[in-house]
């Protein structure tokens, strides 16, 4: 199994652009929102939801949790949390913090799971399927973390690829949290998650 994960959204095309290509795949992912881009794009948070992927916390608006105050941490993670449930009804659980960027204030600040990955697709840097796709199918492994981001438009086509192959190969494309538990760890507390390879 392998969880792939996008980043920074939604976004008003792309994000149902790639939700319609997993729905073709049968496959799920999580998709950690920004709560400045939840409270602009309600109808596609919804959607998301109501396509049965995860919808997770990566704050706000974007900062380095490890600058901020405790309060100022709480703050950027709850509003979030509260946007995302006023639409879907359900309070996300998964936080991933911005940068990856994570310490001891952060850790304690935060109640919930933090998931990082462990396979970096870099798409945000390089906009090209010909360097996407390679980078995460050339290690992946079983219980992997792929991060993705769902606000480019050159991420669409490196999203059909690689669940083509991954589907073809037998993998079972989920959820973070659906992965974890299947691995058998406890999401109930605070904990930082790269990975679920074993
Ligand atoms: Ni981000």
């Amino acid at each position: 199994m392998v969880a792939l994960t996008f980043d920074d959204g939604p976004h008003s095309r792309n994000t149902d652009d790639i939700v319609n290509i997993f729905s073709k795949y049968n496959a799920h992912a999580t998709f950690f929102m920004l709560g400045s881009n939840v409270v602009k794009y309600p109808d596609v948070v919804k959607r998301v939801y109501d396509a049965g992927h995860e919808i997770g916390i990566h704050t706000w608006s974007h900062k380095e949790l490890t600058k901020l105050s405790s309060d100022e941490i709480k703050n950027e993670v709850n509003n979030t949390a509260s946007e995302i449930e006023k639409i879907t009804g359900k309070k996300p659980t998964l936080v991933r913090p911005p940068y990856g960027s994570i310490n001891e204030k952060v850790r304690n600040a935060i109640d919930n799971p933090l998931i990082l990955w462990n396979i970096d697709s870099l798409d945000w840097k390089s906009r090209n399927k010909e360097k996407i796709v390679p980078l995460v199918l050339n290690d992946v492994q079983d219980g992997d973390i792929v991060l993705l981001h769902d606000i480019h438009s050159t991420t669409v086509p490196a999203v059909e690829e690689i669940l083509k192959y991954l589907v073809e190969n037998d993998y079972q494309i989920i959820t973070v949290s659906q992965m974890l538990n299947a691995k058998g760890y406890d999401l109930s507390k605070t904990r930082i998650f790269y990975s679920a390879r074993q």
